[in-house]
């Protein structure tokens, strides 16, 4: 029902401990204030005079009080805690998806990962919030009434105990199938964000290929599924809530009609009987409360579970072989013979790749689409580890892998679509260097050719973009990852994976003359389709299915008649002109 690890949140328990005492006290406080309501009626049924009821009704204001301001408190001192906890957990998400690389944003589908470190926050921050206070309130208040029936008639308490597990009973077996709607309706989200996002992407294609058309019927109808499921999940909701409340004044009713025949009989006196009556909604109020919102939370629920799990996957082990690392002129990375195989692959997706890279070297790597080219910049940024290990040597120094801590201390990776957060513009460009000063992000923006487009923007750094916020062209998605490299020179290895690939031509010269001094005093590995990078490169390594079929100097490699030349031929035209 609820996720465990929710308990092993840092600093929960103090705050958990702390709404159960407050939830004690506020359940006192409704025993107090129905006692003293039913001794004032009961006073003036009896025809006694006015001032005897100052008193009572005092004290049930004073109750009454208290009981909703303990609400508020509770709220109060929880509300902080939460939001900063959250806080926390976007941050580790951040930085957590960052560490795990493009990996597992594949893995899960770009949309899924966005909408899980975005949307899927704000959800748990509900879920939270709500869940806690709701439990405290269902596990503490109904006992503390009961106590205090049974002490006044023992046979109407034990009629509300039986009758208390067969609303849970009731509870649970709606809320599966509430669980079950509300899981296919997530994984229905996840296709439709995935669905979105991958459309908005081939856009440019699909409008070319005259399919943009049919593809709008495709988006309308992911989107219409998921309407139906979200309308089910709804209904039944909806439905549950409905027989819960009925079921629970049913209860009420029946302790009325029980507590009716026994004042008959005179087996009991107005003023318990009152009281038992007043206490009994209260007593069925926590379970219905936490009924509505547990319907409300499960997608909380779901997301917190979505985030848990990428914030428990588990990394690479010994990332800190390396104890070390500032680049230099004379630093050096070698691969020896490193081969690498997918997990859910029989065959090596690489194999025998050995190259010799070092200083400020530029290195661009080319090959067809699905030669490799992704996969060796993965394994060079760490995201990936080669079958075998001390084959990928620094400085001298055999390791297992890249993933090392010092290595992505220094190391920036581009990709075609960069990590764009939802946050300011100003968050997003100094999250290498989230202490840089205004007048350096300012400047990094302007050598990324991004301040004609902030002096557009209303609120300038402050722009919030991201999901759902502020429209960012690809364009000018690459700038940003451009301008987060400006600001941290301390990072000296650059990694882009076809930063272009998606941009029409006109965009791609205007960011490349910008991206061009950056590339300066760097050592960068450039993999791309687009050969014309390559005049900017010293030296080339030529994929072809796997394997590293040649490499050298773009002089040297035009020199003889060999795969190089024969892709330049083959992808030359426009691109290979410049
Ligand atoms: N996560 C993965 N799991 C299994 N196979 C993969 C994965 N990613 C890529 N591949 C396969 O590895 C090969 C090389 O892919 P990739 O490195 O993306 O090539 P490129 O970037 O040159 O287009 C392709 O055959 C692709 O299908
Ligand atoms: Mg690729």
């Amino acid at each position: 029902m609820i996720d465990k690890r929710l308990f092993k949140i840092p600093g929960i328990t103090p705050r958990i401990i702390m709404i159960a005492i407050l939830t004690l006290i506020q359940a006192v406080m409704i025993v107090i204030q129905a006692r003293a309501l039913s001794i004032a009626v009961v006073q003036l049924w009896e025809l006694k005079p006015l001032a005897t009821i100052v008193t009572p009704t005092a004290v049930f204001a004073l109750g009454f009080l208290c009981r909703h301001l303990i609400t508020v408190a509770q709220n109060r001192t929880f509300y902080p805690f939460v939001e900063k906890t959250t806080g926390e957990m976007r941050e580790q998400l951040m930085t957590k998806l960052f560490r795990l690389g493009p990996s597992l944003v594949e893995k899960n589908g770009t949309g899924n990962t966005v909408t899980m470190a975005l949307e899927g926050i704000d959800k748990v921050q509900t879920y939270l919030m709500l869940i806690i206070i709701k439990i405290m309130d269902m596990g503490i208040t109904p006992w503390v009434i009961l106590l205090y029936i049974a002490f006044l008639q023992w046979k109407e308490a034990a009629f509300l105990l039986i009758i208390y597990p067969v609303i849970i009973l009731f509870m649970i077996i709606l809320g599966l199938a509430a669980q079950s709607k509300a899981d296919r309706q997530y994984a229905g989200y996840q296709r439709l964000s995935n669905n979105f996002v991958d459309t908005l992407r081939g856009l440019g294609t699909l409008k070319q290929l005259g399919l943009s058309k049919r593809y709008a019927n495709n988006v309308y109808s992911v989107s219409e599924d998921y309407r139906k499921e979200t309308m089910a999940t709804l209904r039944i909701a909806m439905t549950s809530t409905f027989a819960l409340d009925f079921f629970t004044t049913l209860s009420v009713a029946v302790v009325a009609v029980f507590l009716g025949f026994d004042l008959m009989d005179g087996k009991i006196m107005l003023l318990p009987a009152l009281t038992i009556l007043t206490l009994a909604p209260d007593y069925f109020l926590p379970v219905r409360n936490f009924a509505n919102d547990y319907h409300a939370t499960l997608n909380g629920k779901n997301a917190l579970k979505a985030v848990l799990d990428v914030l428990e996957t588990p990394e690479t082990k010994q990332r800190d072989e390396l104890k070390q690392l500032t680049w230099h002129d004379d630093s050096a990375i070698k691969f020896d013979d490193v081969s690498l195989t997918y997990e859910d692959a029989d065959q090596p997706t690489l194999s025998h790749i050995s190259f010799d890279v070092h200083g400020f070297q530029k290195v661009g790597i080319i090959g067809a689409s699905g030669s490799g080219k992704s996969t060796l910049i993965n394994l060079i940024g760490g995201f990936l580890t080669p079958d075998e290990p001390d084959h990928v040597s620094l400085n001298g120094q055999k390791l297992a892998h890249l993933s090392q801590e010092v290595w992505q201390h220094n190391s920036i990776y581009i990709p075609q679509a960069p990590y764009l957060f939802h946050a300011t513009l100003r968050d997003n460009v100094r999250f290498y260097q989230p202490d840089a000063d205004d007048a350096t992000i300012k400047a990094a923006c302007d050598k990324a050719g991004l301040s004609d487009w902030i002096a557009e923007m209303p609120a300038g750094l402050d722009t919030m973009i991201g999901e759902g916020s502020r429209g960012v062209s690809g364009g000018q998605a690459q700038r940003i990852a451009l301008a987060r490299a400006f600001l941290d020179d301390s990072r000296k290895i650059l990694l882009f994976d076809e930063p272009t690939a998606h941009l029409d031509i006109e965009t791609e010269a205007a960011l490349k003359e910008d991206m061009l001094p950056l590339l300066d005093n760097r050592l960068v590995f450039f993999a791309t389709h687009r050969l014309h990078w390559i005049n900017q490169m010293d030296y080339v390594l030529v994929m072809d299915h796997g394997k590293l079929v040649e490499q050298g100097t773009p002089t040297e490699l035009a020199k003889h008649d060999g795969p190089y030349t024969k892709l330049r031929a083959e992808m030359g035209g426009l691109h290979a002109l410049d």
